[in-house]
């Protein structure tokens, strides 16, 4: 059925929240998924598939997971692997999901890795995990508090994109 390795970046536990949903839908396809940070730096090798994805800073996603996809292109180049973005812009609604998947622009350009597809997910804004800046930040950018996760949205992105990684 598939081993699927699902890597994560977080800044506030948002995107592990996502992962782990993404993990778990897949398990329930019959995969065999593990969920790692990036900072861990797992190893891809020995996996059918990769799914990584990250929470957003500054139309960007975090460094440790840019630069895990950095340091695995060459295999994740031929294996199947999609990515995924947690994001405020897409609480929004779908009106600016292209400038949302575009944040990932740069990184394929440099690493060469073209993933299956993106999953565009809402992420959240609760004030108390970000630190003063950030806050402050946040509220000059007028951004929206709660938590904005669509878990119904993102279990049935992983089953849709699920055939693309060999996986049911
Ligand atoms: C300083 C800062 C900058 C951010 N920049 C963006 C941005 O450019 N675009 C966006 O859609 N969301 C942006 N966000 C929102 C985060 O991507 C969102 O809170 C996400 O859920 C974070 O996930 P994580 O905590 O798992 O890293 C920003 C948040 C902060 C605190």
């Amino acid at each position: 059925m598939g081993s699927v390795l699902v890597v994560y970046g977080t800044k506030t536990g948002c995107t592990q929240g996502i992962a782990e949903h993404i993990g778990a839908t897949m398990i329930d396809l019959g995969a065999k998924v593990d969920v790692r940070r990036a900072e861990d730096k797992p190893d891809p090798a020995g996996y059918d598939a990769v799914v990584v994805g990250s929470g957003v800073r500054a139309g960007s996603w975090h460094g440790p997971v840019k630069e895990w996809v950095s340091a695995h292109a060459w295999k994740l180049k031929e294996m199947p692997t999609a990515f995924f973005t947690a994001c405020l812009t897409m609480a929004d609604g779908a009106e600016k999901a292209d400038e949302v998947r575009a944040y990932t622009d740069p990184l394929i350009a440099e690493t060469g890795v073209e993933p299956v597809d993106i999953g565009l997910f809402a992420g959240m804004n609760d004030p108390k995990r970000f630190s003063l800046p950030e806050r402050l930040i946040m509220k000059a950018m007028k951004a929206p508090q709660g938590d904005f996760r669509d878990m119904d949205a993102i279990a049935a992105w992983a089953r849709e994109t699920a055939p693309k990684l060999g996986i049911g």
